[in-house]
């Protein structure tokens, strides 16, 4: 009996010895002893409002270069190797993962596995679903969807006709974008004539804006989900030889420096809202809960329209 007291007594020890270690092993990080090492897998870079989520990353990054480094993997759009780089991030037993998902179901399991290790998840602007993560940041893309329709409502008096371009409808930003619009627009008489799935890419959203422009004599505006897919719609309209570009209005998400409110500049686009990438404020968050700070579960980023009007004072937050 005294022996197993004895034994159960140093077991008890042991672990809070492993305990205490780490403790200390965590605490002395920014010290320069020890990195945390961060996961971050990004859905692809073929975009470049994702390559500025990188770069954003990496320049908050650089800011506590003496207390994290980060991992960067590129799923190149395929939900399998972003499934497989989630897990192998586990294995490799990171300190914490940073996921802009390509889609929300088929990573919503590797998701969870991590948080049920007790790896910190950040979710970044594309969600998951469920719970089983630790914090999310991002746009609140109901709410840009709705400005987008209201937006349009007052733009085309009330009524016209719309060619809805989506993004990827198997992520949560193209369902959100969706929906907000459909609310913004509810109550006006603008119809929706056509819409597709253009997986937020330009070449599909050109090709889809083909068929629209093929079998509708009147289109008034192309709502698309990304200013890729607005462009690819606005080249569309000026390929047809028509002069339609220059009577469509084009309303786009995202609005990146050099790519959506450069088009409002050039008169391309009528409107484009901002979407931030939030690789910022993943970073800084990702530092509080290494630290062992408790964070919000969401994390609610702004947005701003871009106009001809507004686009030189830096557009104006909604
Ligand atoms: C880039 C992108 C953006 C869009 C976001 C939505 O991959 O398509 O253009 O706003 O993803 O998640």
């Amino acid at each position: 009996m005294k022996r197993i007291a004895i034994a159960v007594a140093f077991a008890l020890l042991v672990v809070c010895a492993g305990c205490g270690k780490k403790q200390t092993e965590q605490a002395s990080a920014p010290q320069g002893k020890k990195k945390w090492i961060i996961g971050m897998s990004q859905c692809n870079l073929g975009e470049p409002w994702r390559v500025q989520m990188n770069e954003d990353i990496k320049q908050a990054a650089s800011q506590h270069a003496d207390e994290i480094e980060v991992i960067f993997k590129d799923a190149q759009n395929k939900t399998e190797v972003q499934q497989a780089q989630v897990r192998e991030f586990i294995q490799m037993g990171v300190d914490l993962i940073i996921i802009s998902p390509k889609e929300a179901r088929p990573l919503t399991q590797p998701v969870a596995e991590a948080y049920q290790k007790g790896i910190p998840v950040i979710v970044l602007d594309r969600k998951v679903e469920g719970d089983q993560y630790t914090c999310f940041i991002g746009a609140d893309n109901v709410k840009i969807g709705r400005e987008a329709g209201k937006y349009l409502v007052k733009l085309l008096g009330g009524k016209g006709k719309v060619v809805e371009l989506k993004g990827l409808m198997t992520s949560t930003p193209g369902q959100e974008r969706h929906k907000g619009f459909m609310e913004g627009i509810a109550g006006s008489q603008i119809e929706i004539i056509f819409d597709a799935d253009c997986q937020w890419l330009e070449p599909i959203a050109q090709r889809e804006m083909q068929s629209a422009l093929a079998r509708f004599p009147q289109i008034d505006a192309v709502y698309a989900h990304n200013d890729p897919s607005a462009h690819g719609a606005y080249l569309a309209a000026r390929q047809e030889g028509k002069g339609r570009e220059k009577t469509i209005k084009f309303i786009g998400i995202d609005a990146l420096p050099h790519e959506g409110v450069r088009y409002v500049k050039e008169g391309i686009l009528t409107a484009t809202f901002e979407y931030p990438t939030g690789g910022k404020e993943a970073i800084e968050t990702a530092l509080k809960i290494l630290k062992g700070e408790q964070v919000p579960k969401n994390i609610t980023l702004g947005t701003r329209i871009f106009t001809k009007e507004n686009v030189d004072k830096g557009g104006e937050p909604l």
